[in-house]
């Protein structure tokens, strides 16, 4: 048995880190490519360099264009690599075109497919993310699900209970794994001068940030929240984005939001354990801060993670300024202690245990 674990994006390789360590520990047969989706240094290599992770036996190069171009390319370079690496099952992370990509290809070849964060479900089929996910989880084979609500999403669809394995979510194993050497990183730069309390931004969505009104009202509530609060906005903001406000003339108030590069895992995971609220449409972020104890606002109309709300970490905010305000002031107001839903940080272990017991 050789498995290929395909990635892509920088939730992908943090979030399949602790599966890579565990097949190590397991001295399993294993591979990595890397489609290439993201491949700026600070989305992609950062990353590698900061969890120790060995360099990818191949990468595609397959990133940005249109949706078709990039995953038709992905899928083009996946048959081949999987073929080179005589792959004989692949694991995927998460919801992103990489992810579909990897389990078409795979798939089609026959080969046995696992998808780690199976059963995440928004309902909104807006949203690139979710196609992924559908499409996903209905042509892969194991399907580990990280909570019993995404068990449930996908036995409502019709998908033999067998396929499914409960096993947490990957995302608290990377933060046990890192979080003390996080605690030792640098202040980051965008933090200069600010003597008190900040509030932590990431905004990056599709349906968020490419259409100027939507990511103007975002911005715009941003801003409002730092206002009412007197705390500071850090914004370390996606490439999509940053091309976004410039393509759009839009950029926050700097004496309210600094907008910086995306940073590293590490420093991340400071901003996120010392901001006093996040404000986000990542779907990582919103579990991290859930996992971390920081309260959570999502700038978006639904989420795929209901259990963060359902503990009190997290609040659907949607988009407009009144929206976010109100949201924010809500949970800067609210205790910052609840249950994490999402396992014991041992996902990792418990993915790769189940995957050879039933591919080997
Ligand atoms: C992708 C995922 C999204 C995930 C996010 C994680 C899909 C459909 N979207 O969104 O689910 O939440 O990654 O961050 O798979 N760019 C760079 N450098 C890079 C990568 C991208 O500058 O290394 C710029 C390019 O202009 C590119 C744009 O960002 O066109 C969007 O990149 P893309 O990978 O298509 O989508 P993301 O927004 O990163
Ligand atoms: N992250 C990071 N630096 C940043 C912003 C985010 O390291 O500047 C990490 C964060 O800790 C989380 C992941 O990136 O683990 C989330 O990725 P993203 O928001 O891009 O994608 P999503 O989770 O929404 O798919």
């Amino acid at each position: 048995m050789r498995t290929a674990v395909v990635l892509g994006t920088r939730p992908e390789i943090i979030k399949m880190s602790p599966v890579i360590r565990a097949l190590e520990a397991s001295k399993s047969d294993f591979f990595v490519v890397h489609t290439g989706q993201h491949y700026s240094y600070d989305l992609d290599r950062v990353f590698f360099e900061e969890l120790g992770l060995k360099a990818p036996l191949r990468n595609l190069g397959a990133g940005s264009g249109s949706h078709a171009e990039e995953t038709a390319k992905m899928l083009v370079g996946l048959e081949a690599a999987l073929v080179e690496g005589g792959a004989s099952g692949v694991l995927v992370e998460g919801d992103t075109n990489t992810v579909l990509a990897g389990a078409l290809a795979a798939s089609k070849m026959g080969l046995q497919v696992g998808h780690v964060e199976a059963g995440l479900r928004s309902r909104d089929r807006r949203m690139p993310e979710e196609l992924n996910r559908v499409v996903t989880d209905h042509v892969s084979d194991i399907l580990f699900a990280p909570t019993t609500v995404a068990r449930d999403n996908l036995l409502a669809e019709g998908v033999e209970r067998a396929r499914v394995k409960v096993t947490g979510n990957t995302v608290v194993d990377a933060v046990k794994q890192n979080v003390e050497l996080a605690e030792r990183s640098p202040r980051v730069k965008a933090l200069d001068g600010v003597g008190g309390g900040f509030i932590l931004a990431t905004i990056h969505r599709q349906e968020n940030v490419d259409d100027k009104k939507v990511l103007s009202r975002i911005i715009a509530g941003v801003e409002m929240v730092s206002k009412k609060t007197g705390f500071v906005v850090i914004f370390p903001a996606h490439p999509r984005t940053r091309k976004a406000m410039l393509r759009f003339g839009v950029s926050p108030d700097p004496l309210l939001v600094r907008v910086a590069d995306p940073v590293g895992y590490l420093a991340f995971l400071k901003l996120e354990r010392e901001a006093e609220a996040v404000l986000t449409d990542s779907g990582g972020v919103q579990e991290e801060t859930c996992v971390l104890g920081t309260p959570c606002v999502t700038l978006r109309d639904n989420t795929e993670r209901p259990e963060t709300v359902e503990v009190g970490a997290n609040v659907v905010a949607g988009t407009t300024p009144v929206g976010i305000v109100k949201s924010a002031e809500r949970m800067l107001a609210g205790k910052r202690k609840w249950r994490n839903p999402f396992g014991d940080g041992r996902a990792g272990e418990k993915i790769v245990r189940e995957w050879r017991r039933r591919v080997e």
